[in-house]
């Protein structure tokens, strides 16, 4: 039997674990959910990394011990994992016994190789990184390139990894593997990094005492990266299940974000070639998750609410959106109007209604599952469309390419929904002659819901399920393999079908925008977010306006009453501001006004246009302008 053993990076626990990580955890149990189907042997490793100078300072601050700290947000990663059913086989905490046992053998060997010195580290350090910067890898006026913060001279003794002696070995390792790291373009950055030349790393830190002791210096602690490297060999219980580790070992894929793919694809192999252990298989980096085009932060207020969209759209279609949304290797920026869309074509549309239909015409028409007994060249066309699907999505599967996956996936589900049209499927019944040929149509139909289940289960493992309850099949692993979909005509016919049920029922969406309207962050909707031409935009016609007079509208709280100055004319707009502005301070204050709404009359007064303003929930700011500008102006 084959293995395949993969990894996600280990997540820092200085803060919760957010979409950031949920996307990398997401894509990893996809390919490990995969591998199950092939029938192979899988390892599938997550976890958290406890140590190291960040996490003590957090805990110094809530003043309790980092060990206590851990205690508390390791528990958020897990719960995590389970609401977005990771099959993960182990969640390593690089405070157990098992990784702590590991990092001091696998640090010991590397001490026998004569390749660890001791040295006087003198450089550029970013405390929120942990790291050195090299005079290279330094953004301007010596800054972190990531934190964009001045770097901290640093000087201490350390111990030292001659990483440098790997260089021309890990070269020739690229060369000689080109899908060693992937995507390609990443190779070839890791490249032009080796080919300007390495420099030796600091393996120990003496200020730091939140880590683990060096075997050979216990007055030195672990460098958290050199440490955190390691867990990929100690979660295989490198020092004591040699079992497990001889089977697993080389990992298959390394699986994280493009920020952290030195460490793995320069510092980690290079540490593995000086003790003589096999290197990882693939090193596979992914883009960065934008909200609103900019980096997720918590503390910027920048991240996505997994909780919300999971709750209206179900955790198979956040599943779906996040693989098919974005090419894996590319940043993508989540959208949950985009989210939304995906769900009402793809998910409802194409997938649901292909089986709501069929189902829907099996059970009015047939006792069970019809009987195949017309076949013609379009069941052809079908049932070879199958096949290559299959093919496709394997070989995709092998690059990570997900979202083509899903197309491949899609396109078959399209077409097998064309194919019910172009039979015209549901006139069939009419005559016993062309029952029989609508019996085979919805055979085939069925064939290919049962092919697509077993497709899609890696993505979307409950709706995978639901489908092969609906068309009759129960949950044993004899259909859920990819061997099961190797042979056209496994369906039984005569069987009994399962209760027909909206896999994706239409959204209760004035429950979301209740929602939205109680949030800080406000989504577009899909219906609201309908592109308009430049040609629409120009219809507006905006003007800058200067207030020259202000007064509050009797009786209603909200709403003052302004005469607005345009050049050539004065205009009476009633605008509701009155809660966050006084009377007094608009005069003089140049806003922009909507000057061709048709005029309204509120609370009595007819209002000549519209004042633009940042509306949010609790506050509202009037559009003004830079610099003074003549009244009337247009603004475009
Ligand atoms: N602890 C180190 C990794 C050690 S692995 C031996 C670390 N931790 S981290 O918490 O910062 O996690 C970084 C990883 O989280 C990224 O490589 C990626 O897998 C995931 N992501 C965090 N934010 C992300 C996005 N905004 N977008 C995509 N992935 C993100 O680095």
């Amino acid at each position: 039997m084959s293995t395949f053993y993969i990894t996600t990076p280990i997540y820092y626990t200085n803060a919760e674990p957010h979409a950031g990580h949920a996307y990398t955890t997401i894509a990893a149990d996809v390919l490990a959910r995969y591998h199950r189907l092939k029938g192979d042997e899988v390892f599938f490793l997550t976890g958290v990394d406890e140590h190291g100078e960040n996490i003590q300072k957090v805990a110094d601050l809530k003043e309790i011990s980092p060990q206590a700290y851990c205690d508390q947000v390791a528990p958020t990663f897990t719960t995590l994992w389970k609401r977005l059913n990771i099959s993960y086989d182990i969640f390593l905490r690089t405070t157990s016994e098992l990784h702590k046992t590991g990092v001091t053998r696998f640090l010991n060997a590397l001490y026998e190789t004569g390749d660890i010195y001791k040295g006087k580290y003198e450089g550029y350090y970013c405390r929120p990184c942990e790291r050195f910067f090299t005079e290279k890898e330094q953004g301007v006026d010596k800054t972190c390139p990531i934190h964009k913060l001045r770097l901290e001279w640093v000087e201490e003794d350390n111990y030292f990894f001659a990483l440098s002696k790997f260089q021309d070995q890990l070269i020739k390792h690229i060369h000689e593997n080109p899908e060693f790291i992937q995507p390609a373009a990443r190779s070839n950055e890791i490249l032009s990094v080796l080919e300007t030349g390495l420099e030796d790393v600091s393996i120990s830190r003496a200020s730091v005492s939140w880590g683990i002791p060096l075997p050979f210096d216990p007055d030195h602690i672990s460098y958290v990266w050199i440490e955190a490297l390691s867990n990929y060999i100690t979660a295989l219980g490198f020092a004591g299940n040699e079992d497990r580790f001889q089977t697993f070992w080389p990992a298959d894929i390394h699986l994280m974000a493009k920020d952290i793919v030195r460490f793995h694809a320069i510092i980690w192999p290079a540490m593995l070639m000086a003790v003589d252990l096999p290197l990882p298989k693939h090193v596979v980096a992914h883009g960065w998750l934008t909200k609103d085009g900019e980096a997720l932060s918590k503390t910027r207020g920048i991240f996505i609410d997994m909780d919300a969209d999971i709750e209206t759209y179900g955790l198979d279609a956040f599943r779906y959106y996040l693989l098919r949304e974005f090419s894996f290797g590319n940043d993508g920026d989540y959208r949950p109007n985009r989210l939304q869309a995906r769900y009402n074509a793809d998910l409802a549309n194409d997938l649901g209604n292909l089986l709501n239909r069929t189902l829907g015409l099996v059970s009015k028409n047939f006792d069970g599952i019809p009987e195949p007994t017309t076949p013609d060249s379009l069941d052809n066309e079908v049932i070879q469309m199958a096949k290559e699907t299959i093919s496709k999505v394997d070989s995709l599967m092998t690059q990570s390419a997900f979202d083509m996956v899903l197309e491949a996936i899609w396109e078959f589900v399209r077409r097998v929904n064309r194919y019910i049209h172009q039979t015209q499927v549901w006139t069939l019944a009419k005559s016993e002659d062309t029952r029989s040929r609508m019996g085979t149509i919805l055979y085939n139909s069925m064939e290919a819901l049962r092919v697509i289940a077993v497709l899609i289960s890696p993505f979307m493992p409950d709706t995978a399920a639901r489908i092969r309850r609906q068309i009759g099949l129960d949950d044993s692993t004899a259909v859920r393999g990819l061997d099961s979909i190797g042979t056209w005509g496994g369906l039984q016919s005569g069987r009994t079908i399962g209760k027909p049920e909206p896999i994706f029922p239409r959204l209760d969406i004035k429950k979301r925008k209740a929602r939205d309207k109680t949030s800080d962050v406000q989504e577009p909707q899909a219906e609201e977010v309908q592109l308009i031409s430049i040609d629409e935009f120009q219809n507006l016609d905006l003007r800058v306006a200067t207030i020259t007079e202000a007064e509050k509208v009797p009786k209603a709280d909200k709403l003052l009453r302004l005469i607005v100055d345009l050049g050539g004319e004065k205009r009476q707009v009633v605008a509701g501001i009155s809660q966050h502005y006084a009377p007094d301070e608009l005069i003089g204050k140049q806003v922009v006004v909507v000057v061709n709404l048709q005029p309204v009359k509120i609370r009595g007064i007819e209002s000549q246009g519209m004042v633009l303003a940042a509306a949010g929930d609790e506050t509202l700011v009037l559009a003004t302008l830079d610099e003074h500008v003549t009244p009337g102006t247009t603004v475009r």
